[in-house]
């Protein structure tokens, strides 16, 4: 198989990471969650006490940690936070720590270097903006903030996390903003990406839609 990279970035909730999963699991090729590199952050800065929002000890935690990815692990300094950073906690400060541009330097420093020169799924916010813009295919996934807010709710149940549909979509709704209207590299849909609302289709449509753009040449 030719090298293929895939870029699917769009808000939280629209079904990026489940779709992004299983494309590279079917296509057997690295998957990258690149959210997952910006709640470690998070996580970190937290677990110390220290201030999601200030600069120096964001850029203090970033030059610290020692971060590696598999593609369903985060591991700093060698300890699996994968089901920390997940927590409503992290969620809700994360889009301070994705602002912050130094912190996004590195991130995207690490993000090119994973992808390096192989076959790759990586899903984010700037992917095919900014991160892989030269990628194969480039797709902007985009839902209802009620339906998003709906699959996160039946998400954290299966956690034993029960909160309101209102609050997560008030939340969703706010870090659409944020995410949005920052000024680093904002989440913003590329000129050539597809644009896919999946709204009212299924996580197995999804990846049906985004198989049968991935040009025979690359299967
Ligand atoms: O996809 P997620 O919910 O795990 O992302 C967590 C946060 O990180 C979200 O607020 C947006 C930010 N993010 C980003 O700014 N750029 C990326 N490439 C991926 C995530």
């Amino acid at each position: 198989m030719k090298k293929i990279q895939i870029a699917i970035d769009g808000p939280a909730g629209s079904g990026k990471s489940t779709v992004a999963k299983e494309i590279a699991n079917r296509l057997n090729i690295l998957y990258l969650d690149t959210g997952a590199m910006y709640r470690a952050v998070t996580y970190i800065v937290l677990s110390r006490g220290q201030s999601a929002q200030d600069s120096e000890v964001l850029k203090n935690v970033v030059d610290q940690i020692e971060m590696e990815l598999t593609p369903n692990h985060v591991f700093v300094n060698g300890k699996d936070i994968s089901d920390a950073i997940r927590t409503p906690n992290v969620s809700q400060n994360v889009s301070f720590v994705a602002m912050d541009a130094y912190v996004r330097e590195k991130m995207v420093e690490l993000q090119k270097k994973i992808a390096g020169d192989q076959s790759v799924v990586m899903d984010g916010r700037d992917i095919a903006t900014h991160v892989l813009p030269d990628a194969d295919f480039k797709f902007f996934l985009v839902a209802s903030s009620e339906e998003r807010a709906k699959r996160r709710q039946s998400e954290l149940s299966q956690k034993g996390y029960d909160i309101p549909l209102e609050t997560l979509i008030d939340e969703i709704d706010k870090r659409d903003k944020l995410d949005s209207e920052r000024e680093v590299s904002p989440l913003r849909q590329a000129d050539d990406a597809i644009r896919v609302d999946t709204t009212k289709m299924t996580i197995e449509e999804v990846i049906g839609f985004i198989l049968e753009r991935i040009d025979s040449e690359f299967l």
